[in-house]
C-alpha cells in the first residue's frame, strides 16, 4: 500500500514512522509513506497558506487554492489514483470496519487539517472521504492521520506476520464483539489463579469459554455493541420484532412496551449481525438499523431502562426481566477476579 500524506507539520510524523513496527513494514516494502509539506504549494512571498474567514470571526482557515493544487500534484505522483481522506471531527466515526474498508485500497492520500479548518470549496471540489477518529477536537489532523495509518497498516497482508491475530482483535471477526480475556505464567499470583479450564487442554472448551467471555465482557463494558438501533416507540405499543434476513428469528423485543425510546439488541449467538430488523407495532413499523445512536435526548442510563429494551421497557408480559444478561448490569456476580 502506497500513503501520502499532505500536513503543515511533516516532522510530527518523523518519529512514528522511523521508530515503530512500521518502520520494518517500510523496509520490507509492505508499505510506503510519503510526505507533503503543504506549504510547498503556497505561491506568496510569505508562504501562506490560510486566511481570515470571510464573514468575521476567530481562526484562520485553509486556503482551497493551496490545497487543490497540491492534492492534484500529490495524486499525479503514482498511477493509482488513491483514496483520498480529509481529517476533520466532522467526518464518519472512525471504527473497525472502515479501517477493514480502508485497507482494501492500493493507495490512500491523507490530507491534515490546522486552525480552523479548510475553506468549503475544498471539500467540494475534492469530495474526500471525511474522517473523525472520535467526538473530540485535535489541533490537526497529524495524530488523526497517525491513528488511521496504525490501524490500517496492521491489516495489511504481510504485516503482522499472522494474519489470524488481527481476525481475533477486539471489533474484529463477523460478530465484532470485546476480545476475551487472556493470561500467561505463572498459573496462580497473589492468589489469583488462572481459570482451570484454561489450563485443561481440551481444546472445545477453551474455545467455549472465550467466546462465552467475548459475549460477557461486551455486554458489561460496551453494551452499546450489541445494540442494533433506537427507535422512538409509542406508549403501548406491541412490537414483534423480526430479524431480517433470517425471517423466522423472534428478536429479543417482543412485548408490550411503555414508550420512550428502545434499542434492539443483537444476540451474538447468531453469526452475523442482522442487516436490519423490523418492528410491527400498533403504530407505524419501526426499523432498527446496526451503528445508530441512541437518540440524544435519552442517553442510555447505565442500568436504566433506555440502555437495555430486554430490562425494563418490556414489561410483565414478557418475563425478560428476570432473563437478564447483563448489559443493564444486573444478574452478574462480581467477584474479584471476574474476567470480564
Ligand atoms: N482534527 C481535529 N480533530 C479531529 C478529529 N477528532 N478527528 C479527525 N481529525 C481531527
Amino acid at each position: 500500500m502506497r500513503i501520502d500524506v499532505i500536513t503543515l507539520f511533516p516532522e510530527i510524523f518523523q518519529g512514528y514512522l522511523s521508530e515503530s513496527m512500521l518502520k520494518r513494514a517500510i523496509q520490507r516494502g509492505v508499505v510506503e509513506v510519503h510526505l507533503h509539506n503543504l506549504r510547498n504549494w503556497a505561491t506568496d512571498k510569505h508562504r501562506s497558506v490560510d486566511d481570515t474567514p470571510y464573514g468575521g470571526g476567530p481562526g484562520m482557515v485553509i486556503r482551497v487554492d493551496r490545497v487543490v493544487p497540491c492534492v492534484e500534484d500529490v495524486r499525479k505522483l503514482s498511477e493509482e489514483w488513491g483514496h483520498l481522506i480529509l481529517l476533520t471531527p466532522q467526518g464518519r466515526r472512525l471504527n473497525q470496519a472502515i479501517v477493514e474498508e480502508l485497507a482494501t485500497h492500493r493507495r490512500l492520500v491523507l490530507l491534515c487539517g490546522r486552525y480552523e479548518g479548510f475553506d468549503e470549496r475544498v471539500r467540494i471540489i475534492l469530495q474526500p472521504d471525511e474522517i473523525s477518529i472520535g467526538d473530540y477536537v485535535l489541533n490537526g489532523g497529524e495524530v488523526a492521520a497517525m491513528v488511521i495509518i496504525d490501524a490500517v497498516v496492521r491489516l495489511i497482508p504481510g504485516f503482522l506476520g499472522d494474519e489470524e491475530s488481527s481476525r481475533q482483535d477486539s471489533f474484529s471477526g463477523p460478530d465484532r464483539l470485546l476480545d476475551h480475556a487472556q493470561y500467561t505464567r505463572p498459573r496462580e499470583y497473589r492468589g489469583h489463579r488462572v481459570p482451570e479450564v484454561l489450563l485443561s487442554g481440551d481444546h472445545q472448551a477453551v474455545a467455549r469459554w472465550r467466546q462465552q467471555n467475548r459475549v460477557e465482557r461486551t455486554r458489561r463494558r460496551r453494551a452499546d455493541l450489541l445494540v442494533l438501533g433506537w427507535q422512538k416507540v409509542w406508549a403501548n405499543d406491541r412490537v414483534v420484532c423480526k430479524n431480517q434476513p433470517r425471517s423466522k428469528d423472534e428478536s429479543p423485543l417482543p412485548g408490550l412496551l411503555r414508550g420512550g425510546h428502545c434499542g434492539a439488541v443483537w444476540e451474538p449467538t447468531q453469526e452475523l449481525p442482522p442487516a436490519a430488523i423490523t418492528c410491527q407495532t400498533e403504530g407505524p413499523p419501526v426499523e432498527f438499523h446496526p451503528g445508530e445512536q441512541p437518540p440524544e435526548d435519552k442517553p442510555p442510563v447505565e442500568g436504566g431502562s433506555v440502555n437495555n429494551p430486554q430490562h425494563a421497557e418490556i414489561t410483565e408480559e414478557t418475563g425478560n426481566e428476570s432473563e437478564d444478561h447483563g448489559a443493564c448490569g444486573k444478574a452478574i456476580h462480581e467477584t474479584g477476579d471476574s474476567p470480564f
